[in-house]
């Protein structure tokens, strides 16, 4: 089924996966899996693109081909008008390092450095001038509300400001597009909130493009389109209007449709 936007006129999609197949296992051993299922998908500049489906739908698995962490069983994939599939290895990883940023559930930061070194990161291994970077680090930061807490190390600081601190790392080298998988998994209410309310201006303040899977509705509603997801196939997708609980309840309404299992809690924090 061919799922795309028409709110953004003739612009080129920053993202573009075409009939996207993953199966998993090998015909030896005869155990194969069709995670994914010919999955089309078009993420247009400036979009924030939420995709919710039940635990095993394909959600990490559609991410890590995104991310070209994993390459489709066929099909195929386009950032930024260049293919990922015909790269070699060095040329994939300085694609991946320049073009995408990444954002994970586990926050994935580094604890022997900073929380400043590890917002730095990407432009230090891009050879970046030490005063662009400051500059940047600067306005990420105050924009993330973090800027107290540059000095301190990972361990210092609570789950949601390490999780402010992976979006800044995310986005310092401006990526052609973020991806997110479950970023609010280990987060309490409280944080999720201000991690997803960080997210969202990163969208609409920056501009930023972003991709995010969840099964967490609550996360979902901060999106301004949402996919659904069942069984590796892509079948339905809805966008928000101005209201965020609205939304919210929309995404609950779509997901009692969807079946499959949602945490009670997430349908509480709203
Ligand atoms: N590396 C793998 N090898 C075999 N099967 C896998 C692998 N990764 C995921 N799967 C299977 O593919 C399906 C989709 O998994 P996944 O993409 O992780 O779903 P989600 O993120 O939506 O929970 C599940 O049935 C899962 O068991
Ligand atoms: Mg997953």
């Amino acid at each position: 089924m061919q799922l795309h936007t028409k709110a953004s006129g003739a612009a080129a999609p920053v993202l573009h996966a075409e009939a996207l197949t993953k199966i998993y296992g090998s015909a030896k051993n005869a155990v194969l899996h069709k995670a994914l299922d010919e999955v089309n998908l078009k993420v247009y500049p400036g979009e924030f693109v939420g995709i919710m489906g039940p635990s095993g739908s394909g959600k990490t698995t559609l991410l890590n081909l995104l991310a070209t962490i994993d390459r489709p069983t066929s099909g195929r994939v386009t950032i930024d008008g260049m293919n990922p599939a015909t790269m070699s290895a060095k040329e994939l990883a300085l694609f991946r390092r320049r073009q995408l940023g990444f954002v994970f559930q586990d926050f994935n930061l580094l604890d022997t450095l900073s929380i400043r070194e590890n917002i730095l990161l990407p432009l230090v291994l891009d050879n970046a001038k030490s005063k662009v970077m400051e500059t940047k680090l600067e306005e990420l930061a105050r924009h993330l509300n973090i800027s107290q807490i540059l000095d301190k190390r990972t361990y210092e600081v609570s789950g949601g400001q390490q999780q402010r601190t992976a979006i800044a790392r995310a986005l310092i080298h401006d990526p052609a597009l973020v991806l997110a998988d479950e970023l609010t998994g280990n987060l309490d209410s409280k944080a999720a909130h201000d991690v997803m309310s960080a997210l969202k201006d990163m969208n609409e303040q920056r501009g930023a493009t972003i991709l995010m899977v969840t099964h967490d509705p609550f996360a979902a509603s901060f999106c301004k389109r949402v996919l659904f997801i069942k069984d590796g196939k892509l079948f339905s997708e809805i966008r928000r209007g101005d209201n965020r609980q609205v939304f919210f309840q929309h995404i609950l309404d779509a997901l009692s449709v969807l079946g499959g299992n949602f945490s009670e809690v997430s349908a509480s924090r709203n």
